[in-house]
């Protein structure tokens, strides 16, 4: 049996009080459910990355950061929209590995008063570069009415449909660029 495929779902805020681990274990929670892959809560807070080129060259950080987005073999980033934008943390934790990217596919989860998608079509443009195939279906999740209080995560029911589309995107094509790698 060929060995399961390791999705990183990528938490992209690192700010105090954030609200993307309660959107993380949300998806990690339907993805679990699906035993179709190892799914696996990468934070980037854990990491204590420095801003890239900054730190020392044998951070303990950067290394194991490298070696876990190694690891997986395609993502699913949580996104808050910072500015119109991605955070400035998930920007810096992109840029600081670049092979251990190449040919994964990746999916996306956004949320903001738009959805978050500005900061998500922001998203992609990165990650062309970094050779991520990243798929086409999108949850958009709203401020105002996904979350109470701006802070406490109530999803409506009709976006579970959209990460099985988005999830079913995603493990097609990590699958498929397996034998790419
Ligand atoms: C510095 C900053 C800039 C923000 N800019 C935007 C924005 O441009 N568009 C938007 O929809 N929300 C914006 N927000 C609201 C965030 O999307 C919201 O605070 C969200 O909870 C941030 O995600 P996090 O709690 O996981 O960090 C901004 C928040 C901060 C702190």
């Amino acid at each position: 049996m060929s060995e399961q495929l390791k999705i990183g779902i990528i938490l992209g805020s690192t700010r105090q009080g954030r609200v993307s681990p309660q959107v993380g274990e949300w998806i990690k929670g339907i993805a679990d459910g699906r035993r179709d892959g190892h799914y696996e809560i990468i934070d980037i807070a854990e990491y204590k990355l420095p801003f890239m080129g900054e730190g020392d060259p044998e951070d303990a950080g950067v290394k194991s950061w490298a070696q876990k987005i190694d690891e997986m073999d395609g993502y699913v980033f949580i996104v808050a929209e910072y500015n119109h934008s991605i955070t400035g943390a998930l920007k810096n934790a992109l840029d600081t590995a670049y092979q251990e990217w190449n040919n994964k596919a990746a999916g996306m989860v956004s949320y903001g008063s738009t959805g978050g998608a500005r900061a998500a079509e922001h998203l992609r443009g990165i990650l062309g570069e970094l050779l991520v195939a990243d798929v086409r279906v999108h949850p958009t999740l709203s401020i105002f009415t996904d979350f109470e209080q701006f802070h406490t995560f109530k999803p409506a029911e009709l976006h579970t449909k959209t990460v099985h589309d988005m999830l079913d995107q995603v493990t097609a094509w990590s699958g498929a660029l397996k034998g790419l790698r």
